[in-house]
């Protein structure tokens, strides 16, 4: 989880009433004395500088941007205080960092590198020029250098085909974000361009300010009434606005503005400007709150306790440029001063935490009272608060012509220019030692996944991977390695014998995490994960699964939708509605009844559930920054979803006290409550069902139909079965000896598996039986925190197990078939699905009373087999059939 440092110390005894620093804001010696303490605290999070550590890094849980941002306020705590202590470390990270082409590219961050990452190591080494801070030895890249290296690898990368202009948040085509333009990365790459020409007097770089914030202005990202900046937009939909507004964007931009300002010769440039920095720092009173709005605030996530671990950071930074601008817009200082000085005051008093007691918190408007947070970001910020009402005590900075110190070189970053290839980040030596690595490596590979996805035709993309790179290969997935496996004896250990080394993580658990909470049976681990499955198992014994009648009145719903006249329609539709229809008939006691008169309500929680699963199932794909912004309408959609299940929920209960009759003699809830768990639990494990058990049986069915409706020769047979039975409607004990019924369903479930993927990571240094050595047939060693991800599909298709025909439909081939582990649809292990039973008697039964009524089905779809990848799998384009009366 993000956020790891954030702890609710047992500290906050004592502490917490009595102020650990007393701040004089009259006082130069008694600011420097609290920044110095700060400083202290704030660089207690750094490891770079110790053994072990690397140089420019943060620990794991913090992104490789912020430590750049730790840089800049060590540079800034030196140009305020003179105090030297943190010059050799900021001097060290900076120059570590560098990448090989000196343009702040290093090879371990391009895998996820931003055009924002990249931009706030450049204005780090941009002041760093302007405060003259320590040149680094001559046989190392420059500061101005640098900064102008990143500008120009950025230059090169605007973009006006889409949206008009402006740069991509991601630099490479393949990573989450590179589909989004996003405000920061436009300010960072605004605010290096000014400084830039107002520090060498090259005009060139105003022009790309200038162009930058015509974009920002153009697009509506930038509000030139009330010069809010918004979030960002999707190039799909340029004029679809992430609304939020951040302290950074603010900073950034009202720091450029300044030195435009400070730049421009020419009146009306300068008047323009003027008035810009002023229009920027009325905006910027949005994130001022509190008792007289003099309080400085991360309006978008802190007053509700949503600020990830980058969020709390940024108010580091407006504090840092509004009080810098002052130094090109000496008019703004009597604006700015009142709101630092009452941010300082309130966030030093607040410093009370922790365990020596002075540690800062996010949260400065709680009137002296620490939030219980620590972190990099909050010491950031409160030192660099503290530091800015020293703004005049300090020099000015300097320009190429005005006692500047660092060597610039226009052409920096040339070389990144154009480029579009990247280093991969070294599989480990332990990995390398036994796996293969995919040979079509890096970018190739991922691009022709990537369309693979977009063509619905993924499932073929593993499989034709794995037959080229080995059954057990590393390759290239959204930017880390997956270690890909087709061996049965892996997936064993996986899910059986070395369960507990593989939890579920990563995507598999982000995709559902929104919506079921952390507690559920379908995303928790270890004792979570036991107590959930312990409680849920006794509502899947057989006699409740057997209950036929549950399924009847859906599946004559069902038959009563389905035009009997030959035209065409889609039944996956229908089969979608039908399954939500029994799902919660089954689950709540009471039907959605989509297929006949849903009520309101009923409606809306379809709606609400297809959008959250859609919703967060995007989430998970949109990598870790954007997967924390909050998503208010996801969060409304889960709010509803809850709402519903929980009304039922004390329906059931309430039944029970007053010992009424029930609709049906069995009510699954019933069972789930004699637990007595508490209620949001349990709304937690109903939608868990719900999830895993919708949208799998609606894919099931309709691949039976799909398959059916190619092949009249296994619908005589299958109907010559059921007919020869007698009954219209069977008893479960009827239903499974219908033998090549089920043959049916087990071939449909084999060629169109609804989970057709699935994942898991190693929480520890492990082995797997198969993938090392020479042959790749040996015990290979895995790393911690390796994914691994397999296809249930093309474990399905392999010829050696089901020959040359395996993808085919035969379902005969299962008369004398039997196979173990190469034919998981439910999974396997101690996870193996819960709802296997139920889904196979829902399947097995609405097949029968199909098939009792019509008499064929036919495609009416001539295009190829294409399977959509979600968290299940559907066809792309529904299953179109025609069927006709018996
Ligand atoms: C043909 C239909 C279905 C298929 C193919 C299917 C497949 C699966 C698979 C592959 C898993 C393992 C997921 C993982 O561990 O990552 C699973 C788990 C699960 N399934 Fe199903 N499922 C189906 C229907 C259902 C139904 C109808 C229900 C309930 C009514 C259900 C309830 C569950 C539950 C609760 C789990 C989680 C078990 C655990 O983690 O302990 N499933 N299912
Ligand atoms: C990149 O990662 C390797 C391996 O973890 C490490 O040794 C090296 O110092 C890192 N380089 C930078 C610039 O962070
Ligand atoms: C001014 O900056 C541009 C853009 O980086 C560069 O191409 C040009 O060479 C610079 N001119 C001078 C005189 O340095
Ligand atoms: C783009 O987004 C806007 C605002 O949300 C919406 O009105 C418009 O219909 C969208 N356009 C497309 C093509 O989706
Ligand atoms: C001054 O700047 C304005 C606005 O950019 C421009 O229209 C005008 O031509 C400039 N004047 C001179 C003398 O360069
Ligand atoms: C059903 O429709 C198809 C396509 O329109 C047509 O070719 C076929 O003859 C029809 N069958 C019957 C029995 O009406
Ligand atoms: C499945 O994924 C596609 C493409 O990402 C998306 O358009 C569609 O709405 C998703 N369907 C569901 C049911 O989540």
């Amino acid at each position: 989880m993000r956020g790891g440092r954030i702890s609710w110390a047992a500290g906050l005894l004592a502490a917490q009433l009595t102020a650990a620093y007393t701040l004089d804001l009259g006082s130069t010696e008694s600011i420097k004395s609290v920044a110095r303490s700060m400083s202290e605290d704030m660089m207690s999070f750094y490891t770079g500088n110790q053994p072990g550590g690397t140089p420019g890094l943060l620990p794991s849980q913090y992104y490789w941007w912020e430590a750049g941002a730790l840089m800049g306020a060590l540079v800034d705590y030196w140009y305020y205080t003179g105090d030297t202590r943190w010059n050799g470390v900021a001097e060290e990270g900076l120059l570590f960092q560098v990448g090989p082409n000196n343009d702040y590219m290093p090879p371990n961050q391009t895998m996820t590198e931003g055009n924002d990452d990249q931009g706030f190591w450049g204005m780090t080494v941009m002041s760093a020029a302007e405060y003259n801070f320590q040149n680094p030895p001559r046989d190392k890249p420059q500061w101005l250098a640098l900064a102008q290296a990143v500008f120009n690898t950025q230059a090169a990368r605007w973009e006006d085909q889409r949206c008009g202009g402006g740069l991509r948040w991601q630099i490479f085509t393949w990573n989450n974000g590179f589909n989004y333009k996003n405000s920061i990365s436009q300010a960072c790459f605004f605010n290096i361009a000014a400084r830039l020409a107002r520090y060498t007097g090259n005009d060139s770089y105003a022009e790309w300010a200038e162009r930058t914030w015509d974009w920002m202005v153009d697009s509506e990202l930038m509000s030139m009434k009330t010069y809010y900046i918004y979030d960002g937009i999707h190039v799909e939909n340029c004029s679809e606005i992430t609304p939020y507004q951040w302290t950074y964007n603010a900073g950034a931009f009202l720091l450029g503005a300044a030195a435009m300002y400070n730049y421009s010769t020419n009146a009306t440039r300068r008047e323009i400007w003027h008035e810009r920095v002023d229009g920027l720092l009325n905006g910027s009173r949005v994130f001022f709150t509190g008792d007289k709005q003099d309080i400085m605030t991360e309006v978008a996530c802190e007053p509700v306790d949503l600020c990830d671990i980058d969020q709390q950071s940024f108010k580091a930074y407006l504090s840092r440029w509004m009080a810098a601008t002052v130094k090109w817009a000496p008019w703004a200082y009597d604006r700015v001063k009142p709101l630092l000085e009452s941010s300082a005051i309130a966030a030093t008093s607040a410093c009370t935490g922790g365990t020596n007691g002075r540690m800062c918190g996010l949260k400065w408007t709680d009137h002296g009272k620490w939030d219980g947070s620590t972190g990099v970001g909050q010491q950031m910020a409160a030192m660099e608060v503290v530091l800015a009402n020293m703004i005049q005590d300090t020099s000015s900075p300097v320009t190429d012509d005005s006692g500047g110190t660092s060597v610039g070189d226009p052409g920096a970053g040339g070389s990144d220019i154009g480029r579009t290839g990247i280093e991969f980040p070294p599989v480990s030596s332990a990995a390398k030692a036994g796996a293969y690595v995919d040979p079509i490596l890096g970018l190739d590979s991922f691009l022709e996944g990537l369309r693979a996805f977009n063509s619905h035709r993924l499932l073929d993309f593993y499989a034709s991977r794995l037959a080229s790179c080995g059954a057990t290969h590393y390759s290239i997935t959204l930017g880390s390695w997956v270690l890909m496996t087709n061996e049965v004896e892996n997936i064993k250990a996986i899910l059986g014998t070395s369960m507990e080394d593989w939890p579920i993580a990563g995507p598999r658990l982000l995709a559902t995490l929104p919506v079921l909470g952390p507690d559920s049976i379908f995303t928790s681990n270890g004792q979570a994960w036991h107590k959930a499955r312990a409680m849920l198992r006794p509502s899947f014994v057989r006699d409740q699964v057997a209950d036929l009648k549950c399924f009847d009145r859906h599946i004559r719903n069902l038959l009563a939708a389905i035009p009997a006249d030959n035209t065409t329609f889609d039944i996956q539709n229908l089969l979608l509605d039908m399954t939500m229809d029994s799902s919660t008939d089954f689950l709540l006691g009471y039907s959605t009844n989509s297929l006949t008169e849903p009520s309101p309500e009923a409606q809306q929680f379809v709606k609400d559930f297809e959008y959250a699963s859609r919703e967060s199932a995007k989430k998970a794909r949109l990598g870790p920054i954007l997967y924390h912004l909050p998503h208010r309408e996801l969060r409304k959609a889960v709010r509803g979803l809850r709402e519903y299940v929980r009304f039922y929920l004390e329906k059931a209960a309430a039944q029970n006290e007053k010992g009424e009759a029930k609709e049906r003699s069995y009510v699954f809830l019933d069972e789930i409550l004699k637990a007595n768990p508490p209620v949001d639990y349990t709304v937690d494990q109903i939608l868990s069902i719900l999830v895993a058990g919708r949208d799998t049986t609606a894919a099931a069915l309709t691949a039976a139909f799909y398959f059916l409706a190619r092949d009249a020769v296994a619908v005589d047979k299958l109907r010559s079965e059921i007919l020869a039975m007698g009954e219209e409607y069977p008893t479960w004990e009827q239903l499974k000896q219908l033998k090549y019924l089920h043959n049916v369903i087990k071939e449909a479930l084999r060629l169109f598996s609804p989970v057709s993927t699935n994942s898991r990571r190693s929480n520890k240094e492990t082995v797997l039986p198969r993938g090392g050595g020479n042959d790749g047939k040996q015990p290979i060693l895995v790393p911690e925190g390796t994914p691994v991800r397999w296809s249930t599909h093309a474990f399905h298709r392999s010829r050696e197990i089901y020959g040359l025909d395996a993808d085919e439909f035969r379902p005969e081939r299962w008369e004398n078939l039997r196979v173990g582990w190469e034919y998981i649809p439910f999974s396997g292990g101690p996870r193996i699905c819960l709802g296997q039973q139920f889904a196979l008697t829902q399947i097995a039964y609405t097949l029968f009373r199909f098939f009792r009524t019509f008499q064929a089905i036919d495609s009416r779809d001539p295009g190829p087999f294409l399977a959509r990848t979600n968290l299940t799998i559907s066809f792309p384009y529904g299953c179109l059939v025609s069927v006709r009366r018996a």
